[in-house]
C-alpha cells in the first residue's frame, strides 16, 4: 500500500483503511452477539457483549474523530446526484450508529439498574433488590426505557443499513466496476 497521511480520491490513507476494517470486524460480531444473547435470552453472554462494546469505544470514536477531521470521501465515478446523497447519507448513519450504540447501551444497563464493567472490573454497580437476589431496581426508569429503546432500534437500524452498504460496495465492485472497494481494501485506483 503507497504510504500516504490524508485520503485522497484515488487512495486512502493506511489509518483510514485499518480504522474501517477493525471497526468492522467489531460491530459484525457485536451486532450477531447483541441480538441472539436478547432473543435467546443467553445471560451468560450480555458481560461478554457489555465488555467488549465498552472496550471497542475508544477505537470508535477515534475513527469518527479521523472522518470527520478529513471529510467524507469524494466518489470515484461520475454518479448521479441522488446516489451521492444516498451513499452519504449511509456512510453518516454508519458512523453516528456506531457512537450511538455503546453509549445506548451504557445508558440502558446503567439506568436499569443491571450495571455494568469490563471482565469483571465493575465500572457501574448494580442496584440490588434487598428483598430479592434475583432481581434489581432501576436507578431511573426513564432513563432506562430511554436506553433500551434508542439501543433496540439503532441496533437492529444499523443491520439494514449495513445490508444497504455491502450492497452498495458490491453494486460498485461488481455492476459499475469502479475501484471503490479496491480503495478501500488500500489499493491505489
Ligand atoms: C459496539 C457496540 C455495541 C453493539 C454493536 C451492540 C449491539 C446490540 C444489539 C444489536 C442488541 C440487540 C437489540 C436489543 O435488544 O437491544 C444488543 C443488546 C444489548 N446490548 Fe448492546 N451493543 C453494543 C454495546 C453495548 C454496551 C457497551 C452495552 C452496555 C454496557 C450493551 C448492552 C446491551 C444489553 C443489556 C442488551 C440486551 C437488551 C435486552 O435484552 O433487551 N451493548 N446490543
Ligand atoms: C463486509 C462489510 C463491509 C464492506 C464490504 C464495506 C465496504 C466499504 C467500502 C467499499 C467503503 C468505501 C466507500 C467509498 O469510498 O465511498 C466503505 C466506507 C465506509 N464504511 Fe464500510 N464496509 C463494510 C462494513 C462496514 C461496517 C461494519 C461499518 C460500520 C458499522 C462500515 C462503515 C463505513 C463508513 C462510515 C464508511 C465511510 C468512509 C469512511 O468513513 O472511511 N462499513 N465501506
Amino acid at each position: 500500500m503507497e504510504e500516504i497521511a490524508v485520503d485522497h480520491t484515488h487512495a486512502f490513507s493506511r489509518k483510514t483503511v485499518w480504522l474501517h476494517w477493525l471497526v468492522a470486524v467489531v460491530m459484525l460480531p457485536m451486532l450477531a452477539i447483541g441480538i441472539y444473547m436478547s432473543l435467546a435470552e443467553a445471560y451468560g453472554l450480555y458481560d461478554i457483549h457489555k465488555s467488549i462494546g465498552l472496550l471497542a469505544l475508544p477505537l470508535l470514536a477515534a475513527r469518527a474523530a479521523w472522518r470527520l477531521r478529513q471529510g467524507w470521501p469524494r466518489p470515484l465515478g461520475r454518479y448521479r446526484a441522488s446516489e451521492r446523497w444516498l451513499a452519504k447519507a449511509i456512510h453518516w448513519c454508519l458512523l453516528l450508529g456506531t457512537l450511538a450504540l455503546p453509549l445506548s447501551g451504557m445508558l440502558y444497563s446503567a439506568a436499569s439498574g443491571h450495571g455494568f464493567g469490563i471482565f469483571g472490573v465493575t465500572l457501574v454497580p448494580a442496584n440490588q433488590d434487598p428483598s430479592d437476589p434475583d432481581a434489581v431496581i432501576p436507578y431511573s426508569q426513564l432513563l432506562s426505557v430511554l436506553g433500551e429503546t434508542a439501543h433496540e432500534w439503532v441496533g437492529y437500524g444499523l443491520v439494514v443499513i449495513l445490508l444497504l452498504h455491502v450492497a452498495g460496495a458490491l453494486k460498485h465492485h461488481l455492476v459499475d466496476r469502479d475501484g471503490t472497494l479496491r480503495r478501500m481494501l488500500g489499493r491505489h485506483v
